[in-house]
């Protein structure tokens, strides 16, 4: 498959890990974290200069980003030097900041090793860090050179972080993608499913698609990804980023803006108890947690990159497998959601 973007286009091939890291040119440099390293480094080639970080999220900062740089700098890489993720969206969207950055950028390859990874970061161009005031705050587009998928490497990623996987490839039959919705509710997905590659495959597909008719979010149409993400990323911010898993946000996220879309007349009646029994069956949850404060996630939302001072937005459901970005969502109707003021 082939993705354009404003510079140029890539290749997201399907392929063993083997042949991905074989077809490494001498020059590369690799990073990865050290989950990802003890299973797969040895694979690696001996001559590749590795340098491994530690697995989570805070490792996507801006001290770790001035290391990867200093290490790129101290092995002699050049501006031709390939940097590549080993590793879930963490490594992905690091290593690609990093490369974006190296001597005013250098090309990336993205090897994602979590389904996350697979079907949504390591597609679209889009690099970051977080910063102490917020998730992502600094960051690029800046596209990869090639994205090689390597089902098998799933086979180690905990349940739950597939679970948590699996939550994007709902809402991505969600949002557009009826039929892909239809072969979930048939047959719960794994790791052993025979259909998995192709699901994968078509999620990234679909991405692309969208993604290439609005690279940079000027037209709203890339906000529909962000299905469940408001409310999703409120709850990771408020929880800290300790209580749920990106996609585990992300399907309570969704049961509640599904129903904020039927509260304004957006979304058909009925969706959201659809939504909330797919993905409790899929091991995810679908409930918040009565700790957190729906006043709280609010304040917070005003923060979101959708929203503008005063108004909040979503991407909300309008049925199933179509969704729009709707602005100036009244504070009122979103709190009247969580009906826990
Ligand atoms: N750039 C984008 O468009 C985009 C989109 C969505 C998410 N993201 C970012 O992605 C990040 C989350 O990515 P993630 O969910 O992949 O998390 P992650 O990179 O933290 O990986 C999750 C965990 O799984 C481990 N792991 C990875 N691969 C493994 C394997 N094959 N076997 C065993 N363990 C493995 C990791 O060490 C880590 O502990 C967030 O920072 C989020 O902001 C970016
Ligand atoms: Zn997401």
């Amino acid at each position: 498959m082939i993705v354009r973007h404003f510079r140029g286009s890539y290749a997201v091939e399907a392929k063993n890990l083997a042949d991905a890291l074989e077809s490494l040119p001498e020059d590369a440099r690799v990073i990865s974290d050290a989950n990802v390293w003890h299973r797969y480094g040895e694979r690696v080639s001996k001559c590749l200069p590795s340098l491994v970080l530690e697995p989570g999220e805070a490792t996507k900062s801006i001290v770790q980003f001035e290391r990867c740089l200093e290490w790129l700098a101290g092995t002699c890489a050049t501006r031709k030097t390939r940097v590549v993720a080993l590793g879930g969206g963490v490594i992905g969207d690091l290593a690609g900041y990093v490369a974006a950055s190296y001597m005013r950028g250098v090309p990336f390859v993205q090897i994602p090793t979590t389904l996350l990874s697979m079907v949504d970061s390591s597609v679209g161009g889009k690099v970051a860090i977080d910063l102490k005031s917020g998730k992502n705050l600094a960051g690029a587009f800046w596209a990869p050179e090639s994205v090689s998928i390597c089902l098998e490497v799933l086979k180690t990623l905990p349940d739950r972080q597939f679970a948590a996987g699996m939550a994007e490839i709902w809402k991505t039959g969600y949002i557009i993608d009826v039929d892909l919705l239809k072969r979930l509710r048939t047959k719960r997905l794994s790791v052993d499913s025979e259909s998995l590659s192709e699901t994968v495959m078509r999620c990234i597909d679909l991405k692309r698609q969208v993604v290439e008719e609005d690279e940079f979010e000027t037209t709203g149409r890339r906000a529909i990804l962000n299905f469940g993400h408001t409310i999703g990323h409120a709850i990771e911010q408020v929880t800290k980023y300790e209580l749920f898993l990106h996609g585990e946000a992300i399907s309570i996220g969704m049961v509640l803006e599904a129903r904020l879309g039927e509260l304004i007349g957006i979304t058909p009646i009925g969706l959201s108890r659809e939504i909330e029994a797919d993905l409790a069956s899929a091991g995810l949850p679908t409930v918040l947690p009565n700790v957190i404060q729906a006043s709280e996630l609010v304040r917070v939302m005003y923060r979101d990159k959708k929203a503008d001072t005063k108004a909040l937005a979503f991407s909300l459901l309008e049925g199933l497998g179509t969704c729009k970005l709707t602005k100036g969502v009244p504070e009122a109707e979103v709190l009247g959601v969580f009906g826990n003021g």
